[in-house]
């Protein structure tokens, strides 16, 4: 089988590497396409060199623009490598805008088009991942699909002929990591030891960044926190601060750069909790038996919230404090698969190939 994948954020980049080991393995030839959304070193190569990935066969480098923008540089861009590409699928990853700049391209050139992480909603269609996930899955030949509440919506969208559960992969990288960070612990940055204890948190959405109002409430907000707060300062939150002139560094914040993924690992598994407004890091949470709260008014990963371990604030109500000093019930429930669901998509990909 040969499969072409497209990838260009972050996410997309551990999600690969968990299908690119389980293809490599099988014997399958795998083309890798960055698209070029991510750029800065610490969002795009360092993932690349932690999980031994190859390099991209291409890359676009589309780079910073609107979402308009960004989609049609990624469905442009691809239109002649793909008309001379033989594929038994492009596959694509997630919600992002390169997911559906991709899948756009795919359908034109007329090539099967599979879906990894498909049939995920927020029902909020003010997200941008929202459009993109559900226009996705509807040009999509093949559903590859991480969860029982995801393949129900996929059902309800009619979509049900072409849908496969089968786990969700970012299970399959995380269990790994939590192993390998225990027995190995990844060289942290400075200043992360002496600080003790402490909450990791992230935020990236544009709801909340974009908006100055809503920025500074967050920002206050964790800088009021009893307990330290490490902030993994992603690009487009250190572009707005300084648009809007929001000091981060203030009171119980201390900002990092974004982190590994096994640093990222490494710091969640020694936290107190996690506050954050990303889709990734609740279900990592969830994994790795670390309260969340998530600043948002709704969630994809209702699992985590009904099991009692992710908690949404969009208005930033909570006291952390006290929040974090619960005991949460451990729970033996595997909503996004054991860590075997990589193996399941190639799986599949092979039969319906
Ligand atoms: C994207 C995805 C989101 C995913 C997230 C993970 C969309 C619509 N959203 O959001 O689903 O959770 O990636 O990070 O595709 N920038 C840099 N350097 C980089 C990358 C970005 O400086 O390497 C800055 C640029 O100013 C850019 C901004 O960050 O304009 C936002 O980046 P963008 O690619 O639009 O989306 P994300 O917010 O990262």
């Amino acid at each position: 089988m040969r499969v072409v994948s497209v990838v260009g954020a972050r996410p997309q980049f551990i999600k690969l590497a968990a299908i690119h080991r389980v293809l490599v393995a099988r014997g399958h030839e795998h083309m890798i396409i960055h698209t070029g959304q991510h750029y800065d070193p610490m969002m795009s190569k360092v993932f690349f060199d932690e999980f031994d990935l190859p390099l991209p066969n291409l890359n676009l480098n589309v780079g910073s623009l609107t979402r308009e923008a960004q989609i049609d540089a990624v469905s442009k861009g691809l239109k002649l490598p793909f008309t001379d590409i033989e594929s038994d699928w492009i596959l694509v990853y997630g919600d992002t805008n390169s997911t559906l700049g991709a899948a756009l391209a795919a359908k034109r050139a007329n090539l099967s088009l599979a879906h990894l992480e498909a049939g995920v909603r927020s029902f909020n269609q003010k997200m941008p991942e929202e459009l993109n996930r559900l226009l996705t899955d509807q040009m999509s030949d093949l559903l590859l699909v991480p969860t029982e509440i995801a393949l129900a919506n996929l059902e309800n969208e009619g979509l049900a002929a072409n849908s496969y559960l089968v786990g969700d992969v970012m299970t399959d990288l995380c269990l790994w990591s939590k192993q390998r960070v225990l027995t190995q612990k990844p060289s942290m940055p400075e200043d992360w030891e002496t600080l003790n204890p402490y909450i990791v948190a992230t935020v990236h959405r544009e709801a909340n960044t974009e908006d100055s109002t809503k920025l500074k409430e967050i920002i206050s907000y964790l800088s009021r926190s009893p307990i330290p707060v490490r902030l993994l300062v992603h690009p487009r939150l250190r572009d707005c601060a300084k648009k809007f002139e929001i000091d981060l560094n203030t009171g119980s914040i201390k900002t990092f750069e974004p982190m590994s993924y096994l640093q990222l690992i490494y710091a969640m598994l020694h936290s107190k909790g996690l506050v954050t407004d990303s889709g990734g890091l609740q279900k990592e949470a969830f994994l790795l038996g670390v309260s969340c709260v998530t600043l948002r008014a709704e969630t994809e990963w209702t699992e985590t919230v009904k099991l009692g371990w992710n908690v949404l604030d969009p208005n930033c109500r909570l006291d952390l404090e006290e929040h974090f000093s619960k005991v949460l019930d451990p729970t033996d429930v595997c909503p996004f698969g054991v860590g075997n669901a990589a193996k399941l998509a190639v799986e599949v990909m092979e039969v319906k190939s």
